[in-house]
């Protein structure tokens, strides 16, 4: 792997803070902004696998192959929908690893030879979406990268959480890894009417400065709906303020304005199946959206929610409104004049139809997002479908 690859570990112990949800669609956006992106899964959940659309009981090798030094990170990765973004991703058995490798000598560093080992073309940007626990999957994570991304939701306990990560990246960085550093912190299902996120946040910036990412990412249903069908948010529905959000912490990362590349509409498989969506309601907004992709997010901050019209994909949109729909975008892979590496094949493979075409849709089924596939309704538990584990329904706690 090159040097100049940018390996950041996205991380925080604290559960459902937005971890998997930043990977994916962070990465997505980088990749759009003509990056070249990894994405890892080294979480026993495995959800950003189901996310990216991979069955995490798949036969072929995985992350947990790679750890037990049975594969290569390079046979492991994969293309994913969006061009220039590709997968490492988990399989169940990964909940077992930290067990397994209990007695291996340098336990803690066999990702990062992994990485340095591969010879797969560079990537600009390596991604690893850590569990919520600092055990030797997350350690192995911090020895392979130079970042550390904590995404945090601006709550009282974020603080606490906050206290032990820099502890930890302190002492990683003192005995294993002197190259890291946090360099990133994002508010996630930010919600900027409550005076409690601005209280967390300015006290965060207190102590930790220009860490703390002027984007946010507020709190969309369309990013809560994209995993069950299998789609990063900008495929899922790319007019939507989890996009914005998205790309917008993409450029303020990249320190750059870029013109981002724009996917072609993917019709979803089972539509014809689905009973057609619910009529459009009205709902209390959250925040305006952003005035554009570039955007600082913090404008909209401080404007009372305005009423808007959305129409639910799920029950859950219906207490989680999202913001109006401006028309798709017209695109065949419309590009914008931009190199993604790997991007042609990846996409060639995966965009109907076949006469390369843009699919056309009329501006009332631009407005509406497609409800969630039926089978995909929420997402497959990895353990569904058995053959290999029982399934137990809550998190595998693999210190039992
Ligand atoms: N900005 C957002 N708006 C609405 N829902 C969100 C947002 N970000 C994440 N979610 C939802 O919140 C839940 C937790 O998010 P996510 O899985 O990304 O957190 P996590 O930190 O990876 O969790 P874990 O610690 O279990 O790995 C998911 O259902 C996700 O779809
Ligand atoms: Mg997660």
């Amino acid at each position: 792997m090159a040097k100049t690859t940018r390996r950041v570990a996205v991380t925080n112990q604290k559960g459902g803070v937005g971890k998997t949800t930043t990977t994916v669609n962070l990465g997505a956006a980088l990749a759009l902004c003509h990056k070249r992106v990894l994405i890892c899964d080294l979480d026993p959940q495995c959800n950003l696998t189901v996310h990216v659309d991979v069955d995490p009981m798949d036969e072929a090798a995985s992350l947990y192959e790679v750890l037990l030094g049975r594969a290569t990170l390079d046979e492991v990765i994969r293309p994913t929908g969006v061009p220039g973004l590709f997968v490492a991703p988990a399989s169940v058995d990964l909940a077992g690893a930290e067990q397994e490798l209990a007695t291996e000598v340098g336990r803690e560093a066999i990702l990062r030879n992994a990485f340095e080992a591969s010879e797969a073309e560079p990537f600009d940007f390596v991604l690893v979406d850590c569990p919520p626990s600092l055990g030797l999957l997350s350690l192995n994570a911090l020895v392979a990268c130079d970042e550390v991304f904590v995404p945090i939701q601006a709550e009282f306990f974020a603080l606490q959480g906050l206290g032990k990560l820099h502890e930890v990246v302190g002492l990683v960085q003192g005995r294993l890894n002197p190259n890291l550093s946090i360099t990133g912190m994002v508010s996630c299902r930010h919600d900027p009417s409550t005076k409690l996120a601005k209280a967390v946040l300015g006290d965060i910036r207190d102590h930790f400065g220009d860490v703390l990412l002027e984007s946010v990412i507020r709190r969309n249903v369309k990013l809560a709906e994209a995993p069950s069908h299998g789609r990063t948010i900008f495929e899922y529905d790319a007019s939507s303020r989890g996009a914005d959000d998205y790309l917008a912490l993409a450029m303020e990362l990249l320190g750059e304005d870029v013109v981002p590349l724009v996917l072609p509409v993917r019709p979803f498989e089972d539509d014809e199946d689905d009973e057609p969506a619910p009529a459009a309601e009205t709902a209390d907004d959250e925040a305006p959206p952003p005035t554009g992709t570039s955007a600082s997010n913090g404008a909209a901050e401080e404007t009372p929610g305005a009423k808007e019209t959305a129409a639910p994909a799920s029950k859950s949109a219906s207490t989680e409104p999202d913001s109006p729909k401006p028309a798709a975008p017209e695109s065949s892979a419309t590009t914008t004049g931009a190199s993604n590496t790997g991007a042609a094949n990846t996409t060639a493979s995966r965009v109907p139809p076949a006469d390369g075409k843009p699919i056309e849709r009329s501006s009332e089924q631009a407005a509406v997002p497609p409800a969630p596939r039926r089978a995909r309704a929420t997402p497959p538990s990895p353990w569904a479908a058995s053959g290999k584990t029982a399934a137990p329904r809550t998190r595998p706690n693999p210190e039992t």
